[in-house]
Parts: C-alpha cells; structure tokens; sequence
C-alpha cells in the first residue's frame, strides 16, 4: 500500500486531439444539462435566459464539461416548461432571440463546449400554427391529418374516443368547439391539453421535423435530444387497452415504426461534419427493446434512465450496470450515466431517504423524511462512480453544488403540470427546478443581476447561501470542487470514459472495478470501513478515509501502477 496523495498529475496526453476533430466525441462525452429558465437571469426579469448562460460559459469550461444540454428554448406558452414548442425554429423572447442562440452557440465552441438542442417531436403547442390552423380547417380537413382528432364516443359524442389516460393525469383526449361554441370533436395529447400529439403517419410531420433537425444542424449544434422518443406512433386504431396488461405491441409506446424514423435522422445527422448526434429520451423497461434504438444506423445514445432510477443499494447497482454495459455492448454503443434530471428528484435527496430508487407513480405530497448529510456523502460518491463508469455521461444543472431538492415549495408558486393534473397529489417537478445560486453575498445568491425587477420565478431557500458557486469555488470539500477535479481527471486520462470495465473482487457491498492499466475505482456501500486494494496513488477521494481505510458512502480513485 502506498501514500495517499490527493494531487495527481495526467498520466498521459489529454484526449483532446481526438474530441477536437470531432471523431467520436460523444462516447465519453460529460453533458452538462442546462434548464434555461433555472439557470442565470441576464436580464432581471427573475427568468434564466441565453445572456444569463453567455456570462456563465467560463464557469462551465472551468468545470470541465464537453457539451450542454439545454431544455427548450423555442417559443411556447410555457404549459410545461417549454415543452410545449409554438415555433421550432426560434427562440421564446423571454430567453432572448434567435441571434443570442447563434452568438452563444459560437461562444461556446470556441471554449470547446459542444451545444445539443431538445427536439420535441411527440407533440407541439396548442399555439402552433399547425395545431391552430387546425381548429379552424375543421373535421376531415388535411390540417386536422397532423394531429389525432376524432369524433366523441356516446350518443352526443361526449365521450372520448377511448380510454387512454394522459402521463400527467385525467384523460388523454380533450374536446375542442367550433366556431359558434357547440362542442365538436376531441383530440389526443398524451401529456397536457396545451401539448396535442402529432400524428407521425402524416408525411408533413415527418418532413417538417427533418427540416427543424437541418436548421439547428445549420447553426451548428453538435446533437439533438430526443423528447419523448419512444411516444411517437400510434396505433391508427386507437383501441382500448389495460395498462397493467401491458399489451404488445402497445398502441403507443416503442412502436416498430419509429427505427424508420430515426434512420431516416441519423442519415441526415451523418450528412454533416463533425458527428452530430443523436439522443434518445427512451423510458423503456425492455432492455433488448432498448438497445435497438442504438443500432449503429439509430440513435448514437440514449439516457441511462434505470441507473437513475436505482436506489443507492450494492447489488442492484452492480446489477444495472452489468446489464446496462451487456445490453450496449451487441449494438456497440456507449453507455450513458445519469443521476438527476429536470424530471426527478434531485440525487442529494433520493440517496438521503430509506427509500433511494425515483419512481413517478411514488410521489407523493406526503414526503418522507431525508438525512440530507447522508444524501450528500452518497451523491459525492455516486459522482465518482458515475464518472468512472465506461461511455458517456451528464450532469443536471446544480448538481455539482450538491443542491438538494426544494420539497416546501409553495403551492401558489407551483408550475408543473403533473401538480395540477394529479388534483395536487403529485408535488411536480418544481422542486428540482430552483433557480440556482451562484454568489452567497448577493440578493437572489446572483441568479438575477442586482438591480433586478422580479423575484426569481421560484423562491430559493436561504440556506443555499453556501450552496453558491462563489462559495464553493477554491474551497477543498465543496462538491463544486469534487466535479472539478474529477472531470480534469477524466479529460487527461484515456483509462476513462468509453472502452471496458473490470471488476475486482471486492467484500459484500463494495462495488470495485479497473479501468484501463491502472485506474481504479472503489465505492463503499456496505456498513463499515473497508481496506482499500493495493495501490500506488490516491487520485481522488469522495471523502477522509479513517485510518487509510475507506468508511461507507464513499468512493475513491486510485492509481496502480505495474
Ligand atoms: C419529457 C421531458 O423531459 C419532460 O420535462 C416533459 O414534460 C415531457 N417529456 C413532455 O414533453
Ligand atoms: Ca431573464
């Protein structure tokens, strides 16, 4: 056993010079997801926005990241969050326009920072043209072809046409009027009224989103994220069915006819330099299902949404990242690690409660108690594996300063949907959206320039004081500080990032792995302090080890040379 030196240097050359000519870049890529609305205010109006994102592009190449995910920026009525896109090929004013999208996504590159767009492909805005030329063409008219209108069931027609429930609640369908007011007929959206779904048997739809894909294309982001991936086609049918039965195929998840689709998209991905990619949003159980997204003719990766859902437990993290890393390897794509998103709790407070696995149907309003001190201990340690594990991986905004999620929200500050369509049972998504702190001394902690005119558009706790970026910054323990260095060390050393995983024999609850020649990786998940295998250097450590053991929650990485 060697010394315990906390401050490496590079092994070897950074791998640069293979991300700089756009060689498969996105195999080992870490993708920082940017929620535009919660991210900097550059105007003051108490809402992110494109000039908040410009100011802070230096602290995103500080932290080291390849690229940024950001959430829909297009106009749209803000039904849900932006998801509900009026116009795919601008910029909603309350973020800025469509010249602060094309200055930043220049500035980025030139700080090597690759920028990704949401696609939302599912569905549009009950404001779109599309959807309100609809309204007027009326029944039978090739406008109405877009969307999925029909004719009520029951006498009068005031039944929907079936039984589907929306993802957010209530029905599916909802039911429009003419012009004189009298009821008429309904149309789908899986998710809210404002969002209606596209119907991807109509040639227009399928044309349109490829034009939408080679204009951003033009503007030169690196990939696409895919909303919704897997919703896309219907069954033209539209029959009942049990959702407990689980029916297959299912009338409107995982079709056999979205691969066409997105090969189609992939070809045109391939028309242009410098590999853009394509990500799929896929919450799918079947894994074989999965994986043929990302046949090499599909979708480059898709988000590891299983590994965010799994509680911070040994066995059943072990077994899904076996099964993540067995089900990429036949299509040979990269793996992707996930902890948080704009759509979960955040990690801080998951890994802090009896009950750490995400599930939507679990949430409730009634919270369970979290030890926000444990959720941080494991969410430094979860960094590190994650940042260990092979293939690509992201990170939602705040969670390199540790923010925990904001579950005493306010109902009358409340936005999501899935608040409201629940009838309130559901707490929403709020909670992970909190605009975030960036300087400890300053009103709203700098989310909002000083000589702001509005409140942040969700209030930030008081003790995200030391949450704050300025705060963090420089000072050794931060969580800001742990991504830091982690992320230089992943940039300089080939070992990570995309290739093979070794696992080590390890005691019970300690998941120890090799990556490369000599870089190792331990986290401890079991109850006590455990040795730490032979080694040479410790390169980074989620927390003190107790008499050059390594205690429970915590992860380290380690140098073994020969
Ligand atoms: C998935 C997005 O991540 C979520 O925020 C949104 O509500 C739904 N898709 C509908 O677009
Ligand atoms: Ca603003």
């Amino acid at each position: 056993m060697a010394t315990t030196s906390t401050s490496p240097t590079p092994r070897t050359t950074p791998r640069a010079t293979a991300s700089s000519n756009g060689h498969a870049w996105w195999r080992s890529a870490v993708i920082y997801q940017v929620y535009v609305r919660s991210f900097a205010d550059g105007n003051g109006d108490g809402i992110g926005d494109l000039a908040g994102v410009r100011q802070r592009l230096p602290y995103l190449r500080e932290l080291g990241i390849d690229a940024v995910w950001f959430t829909p920026w297009y106009p749209s009525p803000m039904a849900d969050g932006g998801y509900d896109v009026a116009d795919y090929r601008d910029i909603d004013p309350v973020f800025g326009t469509l010249a602060d999208a094309e200055a930043l996504i220049a500035e980025a590159a030139a700080l090597d920072i690759r920028v990704i767009v949401d696609v939302v492909p599912n569905h549009c805005s009950d404001r779109h043209s599309w959807f309100e030329e609809a309204l007027e063409a009326g029944p039978g008219s090739p406008e109405r072809e877009r969307f999925w209108f029909r004719a009520g069931r029951g006498e009068r027609g005031d039944l929907p046409p079936n039984d589907w429930s929306s993802i957010f609640g209530g029905s599916a369908w909802t039911r429009v009027r003419d012009a004189n007011g009298a009821p008429e007929e309904w149309y789908l959206h899986l998710f809210a009224p404002e969002q209606p779904d596209l119907n991807w048997d109509n040639e227009d739809v399928r044309r349109e989103h490829e034009d939408v894909l080679r204009f951003w294309f033009d503007r030169g982001v690196a990939g696409v994220r895919i909303d919704s991936a897997a919703l896309l086609f219907k069954d033209g049918a539209l029959p009942d069915f049990d959702p407990d039965e689980a029916p297959s195929p299912h009338p409107f998840t995982d079709r056999d006819e979205l691969h066409d689709v997105y090969r189609s998209w992939r070809g045109l991905a391939d028309g242009y330099a410098g590999e853009r990619i394509l990500i799929g949003e896929l919450w799918l159980q079947d894994a074989a299902r999965f994986a043929r997204f990302l046949r090499p003719d599909e979708m480059h990766t898709a988000f590891n949404l299983q590994f965010l859902a799994c509680p911070w437990e040994p066995d059943q993290l072990r077994e899904c990242i076996d099964s993540t890393l067995a089900v990429h390897a036949p299509v040979g794509a990269p793996a992707t690690w996930v902890l948080s998103n704009h759509d979960v709790t955040r990690h801080v407070t998951r890994y802090g409660r009896a009950e750490s696995s995400f599930d939507f149907a679990a949430k409730k309003r009634d919270i369970p108690p979290v030890d926000l001190e444990l959720g941080t201990h494991r969410a430094r340690a979860a960094a590190l594996l994650t940042l260990a594990l092979p293939g690509a991986a992201y990170i939602y905004q705040g969670e390199e300063l540790g923010l925990p999620e904001v579950e005493d929200l306010p109902d009358e500050v409340l936005q999501d949907p899935m608040f409201f369509r629940s009838g309130g049972t559901d707490p929403g998504r709020d909670g992970c959206r909190v605009p975030l702190p960036w300087r400890a001394e300053e009103p709203t902690f700098g989310f909002s320039p000083e000589d702001a005119t509005a409140d942040p558009w969700l209030p930030q706790p008081a003790s995200w004081r030391e949450f704050s970026a300025d705060y963090q910054a420089g000072r050794s323990g931060s969580m800001l500080e742990l991504y830091r260095e982690a992320l230089r060390i992943r940039r300089a050393d080939p070992a990570l990032g995309d290739g093979a995983l070794h696992w080590l024999d390890a005691t019970n609850g300690v998941l120890a792995f090799a990556r490369g020649e000599g870089f190792l990786c331990v986290v401890n998940l079991s109850a006590a302090a455990v040795e730490l295998p032979r080694h040479d250097r410790v390169l980074l450590q989620s927390g003190p080890l107790t008499d050059d053991k390594l205690p429970p929650d915590t992860a380290v990485w380690l140098l073994h040379f020969s």
